[in-house]
């Protein structure tokens, strides 16, 4: 095979990133992968609509099942977002023998399971990261870097949104509705901001991290949710005034036992002085304690157009290499453990 053929599921906010790194990297994307990668098929709402990047329109369908049953596709990047209907093509692409590249929390952190039961059961991969924290490495890090780790706890700021609001009303007095305007028209928020502003989109992270770190299956509807609508400019006020910022935290810890898992997200007051403290705008944070690491620190980008397309072309390179070497759907299912599941006390 000379050339790795991708169908691209959406040219959004995430989509038009994706197109733009595959194209203006292509030269790196092929020496790290070891094949080229073509971008043959992009499944769209609109064809018509007018696009931010300059794409060939005879690539464009708004039939987006016929990705997953074209046999010369041999990898599906979904970044079109949605759930019943969207599962359903994801697994079929599976079925089908095709590698999943995937930027969706909502699918990952509810059907998470069957989708890499599926994968593994045909030998393909389903890759993941830019489900979580946009552009910052955390899935693969859980997954094979700290692997040797018995990870305690998860902490941080994973919703760029949120954490773009809270800023802008703390630093610059905006209030909550313009501020979530400009995030919108920034890419950060989701097609429906309910999921940002409600913490459902933070809880949906959490939830696949702590599966991640704590050999388990934890799901969405598991997790503890305050979400941020409630906080007011004079709650940041007084915050301020004590020497906090109010800064919306997802928290999951594993017991010593490892038999349970406490998991939230919650607004916090946070100490001006913390570290969590200087995490601005779209910015996300993450901290892993590990009995080996100790505590580690990612930082970066957690939303946009680019940041987010870097994690999912990481994906698709991996996605190309193990295609290459033949080597796909290696050990996607380890043994996970059932553990009770409860909110953080107090
Ligand atoms: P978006 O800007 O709304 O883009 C969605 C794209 O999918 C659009 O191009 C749309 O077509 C296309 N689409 C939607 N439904 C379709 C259907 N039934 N058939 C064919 N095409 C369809 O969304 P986004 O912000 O890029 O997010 C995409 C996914 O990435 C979501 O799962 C989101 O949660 C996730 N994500 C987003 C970010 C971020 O920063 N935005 C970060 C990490 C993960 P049209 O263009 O024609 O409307
Ligand atoms: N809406 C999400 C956020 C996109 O604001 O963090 C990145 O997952």
């Amino acid at each position: 095979q000379d050339v790795v053929r991708v169908g691209l599921m959406g040219l959004g906010t995430v989509g038009t990133g994706v197109y733009k790194v595959l194209q203006r990297n292509a030269e790196d994307i092929a020496l790290r992968a070891g094949i080229p990668v073509r971008i043959e098929k992009i499944a769209v709402r609109d064809p018509a609509k007018e696009r931010t990047v300059d794409v060939p329109k005879d690539l464009l369908t708004t039939d987006a099942d016929s990705l997953v049953d074209d046999p010369d596709l041999d990898i599906i990047v979904e970044v079109m977002g949605g759930m019943d209907h969207t599962l359903e093509l994801l697994l079929r692409a599976l079925r089908n023998g095709k590698s999943v590249v995937t930027a969706n929390k909502d699918l990952i952190a509810e059907h998470g399971r069957i989708l890499l039961e599926t994968a593994e059961a045909h030998r393909c991969d389903l890759l993941f990261e830019a489900s979580v924290a946009g552009g910052i490495p955390i899935v693969r890090p859980l997954k094979q870097c700290l692997a040797g780790n018995r990870i305690s706890e998860i902490m941080g700021i994973i919703n760029g949104t949120t954490n773009y609001i809270l800023t802008k009303m703390t630093e610059d007095g905006l209030d909550f509705a313009t501020a979530l305007q400009q995030a919108q028209q920034l890419g950060y928020a989701e097609a429906d901001p309910t999921s940002d502003v409600e913490g459902y989109d933070a809880a949906r992270k959490i939830a696949i991290l702590a599966s991640l770190a704590f050999n388990s299956w934890v799901v969405f509807p598991q997790v503890d949710v305050t979400g941020i609508t409630e906080v007011t400019d004079r709650d940041i006020r007084y915050a301020g005034e004590l020497g906090y910022i109010i800064k919306l935290l997802a928290v999951a810890k594993q017991d010593e036992a490892e038999e349970a898992i406490e998991i939230a997200v919650r607004p916090t007051l946070v100490p001006r002085d913390h570290p969590l403290a200087a995490v601005g705008g779209a910015y996300n944070a993450i901290f892993v304690r590990g009995d080996a690491i100790g505590q580690a620190m990612f930082h970066g980008l957690g939303a946009g157009e680019l940041p987010t397309a870097s994690a999912v072309a990481g994906d698709v390179v991996e996605a190309v290499r193990n295609l290459r070497d033949g080597v796909r759907g290696r050990m996607l299912c380890p043994c996970y453990r059932r553990k009770t599941i409860k909110p953080i006390e107090d």
